[in-house]
């Protein structure tokens, strides 16, 4: 998709489509008005005969609307003025896109950016309405032998801003949202390919990939007998029962000052996760190529940040692996020794993802950090409180939690935070190792922070357990590309915070 801006008036657009918002109950926004008042009323006529109420989504498509210079004009609810939020404004772009592609309009004038939300600026709506485009037009087909493609796709959107003056950070908000967009889309390409695809080289391949690409960017995969000089063991006897060599990729994207210390990532890269020896059920089990949504979204951040070449310095650690059953896998009951020197009773060997992680956070601590941020599928349970709409949150330092809180409000990809309390670290006792990797039936999702925590002491650290956004199920299921747009924005305050202009 091309996206641009333009200000200008639009009833004078000589194109295929303008798509203006109403809202419920039959309220025309600025630019419905506009064009009403040039047409004598055309639009409020027809909403007065109930062609259009203004609920959110709703869509009515005029042709050779008097007066206007455009074929068609596509009015669109918006649900309730006062209700126009983050959700809705997304919704609203993605209905524009995904219903004028289905209607041979092959370029539309936007007005939806626009509509006023609230505490949002001019960036901030281009920006977003270009993430919801992208967000609506994704197709994963690369595993269909034959493509199905619109006969005439939509193939450009031009965004209404106010005035000339806002022209500016308009195009920059639009290269923001299609570099955000982009680190999505690699994302959910990678949650969405198959595990006998994805697989721990196959991501190594990708991360190296944008080393190519990318000016600032290297990438280092270490190899299991490097691993095992690293004394990583606990990321290694998950591997064991796998054919596929693990890797541990590091990516580093250095935009910033050299004195800088990095932002991490680390992300849970388990690319088919069948629980091992404590096997899962067969029901759904192959949605469980997903568990690798953690490294995905930390691939898709860095190259999101590398194609904006941010002045700020990002560090991205995957641990990748598949957990297989096999007679060399790794047994319940078996000990094994962390890269830390923490030993760890492996008492259910489909807590994997806690396992590879640990190692990932004590090798973290060479980059000198800022943060770390750790993104895994990590926990089911994290799905019972919080459904598929937050994140869970833990962390060990509060202006990070805060920080990512409102970053996730910001970006429309929230998170919410869960109790990382002394009192839970007790369900972790072991009686033949130093901790166990399981915490019993309650509170799943903070006993598996609590295990991780024993591993990031020596800085600031934050969790975000993704087990329930960074996947959808269901009919249309597949990858969501969450949380990329949280970690972008978390990546766009910090640099505020450090007074760092981009
Ligand atoms: N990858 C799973 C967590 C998961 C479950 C992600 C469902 C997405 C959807 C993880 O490795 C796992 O198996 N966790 C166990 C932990 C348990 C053994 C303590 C779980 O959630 O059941
Ligand atoms: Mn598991
Ligand atoms: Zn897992």
């Amino acid at each position: 998709m091309e996206f641009s801006v333009k200000s200008g008036s639009p009833e004078k657009q000589r194109i295929s489509c303008v798509a203006v918002g109403v809202f419920d109950s039959r309220k025309l926004s600025h630019s419905a008005q506009i064009i009403d008042d040039a047409s004598d009323g055309y639009i409020s006529n027809l909403i007065r005969r109930g062609e259009c109420e203004g609920k959110l989504g709703q869509t009515l498509l005029l042709h050779n609307v008097p007066n206007a210079l455009c074929d068609r004009v596509l009015v669109i609810g918006c649900g309730r003025e006062k209700h126009f939020n983050t959700k809705a404004f997304h919704k609203v772009n993605n209905i524009v896109a995904t219903f004028l592609d289905e209607r041979g309009a092959t370029e539309v004038f936007s007005c939806i950016t626009e509509l006023t939300v609230k505490n949002r600026d001019v960036a901030w709506k281009v920006s977003h309405a270009v993430q919801a485009t992208e967000d609506a037009m994704y197709r994963f087909d690369q595993m269909k032998s034959k493509k199905e493609g619109t006969r005439r796709p939509l193939r450009r959107i031009i965004f209404s801003v106010p005035s000339r003056r806002e022209l500016p950070e308009g195009e920059k908000a639009v290269r923001t949202g299609v570099a955000i967009a982009s680190g999505m889309n690699l994302a959910k390409d990678l949650g969405n390919l198959p595990g006998n695809v994805c697989t721990p080289t196959y991501l190594a391949e990708q991360a190296k990939a944008l080393q190519k690409t990318y000016r600032n960017f290297t990438t280092n995969v270490l190899e299991e007998d490097e691993m095992e000089k690293q004394n990583m063991g606990a990321l290694l006897s998950v591997a064991r029962g796998s054919r596929q060599p693990a890797k541990l990729i590091a990516m580093e994207y250095m935009g910033g000052d050299k004195n800088q210390n990095p932002i991490v990532f680390v992300g849970k890269g388990v690319t088919f996760d069948s629980g091992g020896i404590s096997i899962k059920p067969g029901a759904a089990m192959d949605e469980m190529k997903y568990d690798m949504c953690g490294a995905a979204s930390v691939i898709g951040t860095l190259s999101a940040c590398a194609e904006l070449q941010l002045p700020i310095n990002i560090v991205g650690i995957v641990p990748a692996t598949e957990n297989l059953p096999d007679g060399q896998a790794t047994k319940p009951g078996d000990s094994v020794t962390s890269m830390s020197g923490i030993t760890i009773e492996v008492l259910n060997t489909d807590a994997e993802g806690r396992l590879i992680l640990c190692d990932a956070l004590t090798y973290s601590k060479k980059y000198d950090p800022d943060v770390v941020i750790d993104i895994a599928t990590l926990t089911g349970a994290c799905i019972v409180p919080l459904g598929n709409h937050p994140a869970g949150l833990l962390g060990n330092h509060n202006p990070l939690i805060n920080d990512l809180l409102n970053a996730g409000k910001t970006a429309g990809d929230r998170c919410w935070e869960l109790p990382l309390w002394e009192d839970y670290q007790q369900q972790l006792d072991s009686n033949f190792a130093d901790v166990a990797n399981i915490g019993g039936k309650e509170a799943g999702t903070i006993t598996a922070a609590c295990f991780l925590s024993r591993f990031a002491k020596k800085y600031r650290w934050a969790h975000l357990d993704i087990a329930g956004v960074a996947w959808k199920s269901g009919k249309d299921k597949g990858a969501t590309g969450r949380p990329v747009p949280l970690l972008m924005q978390y990546v766009f305050d910090r640099m505020g915070d450090m007074g760092i202009k981009h």
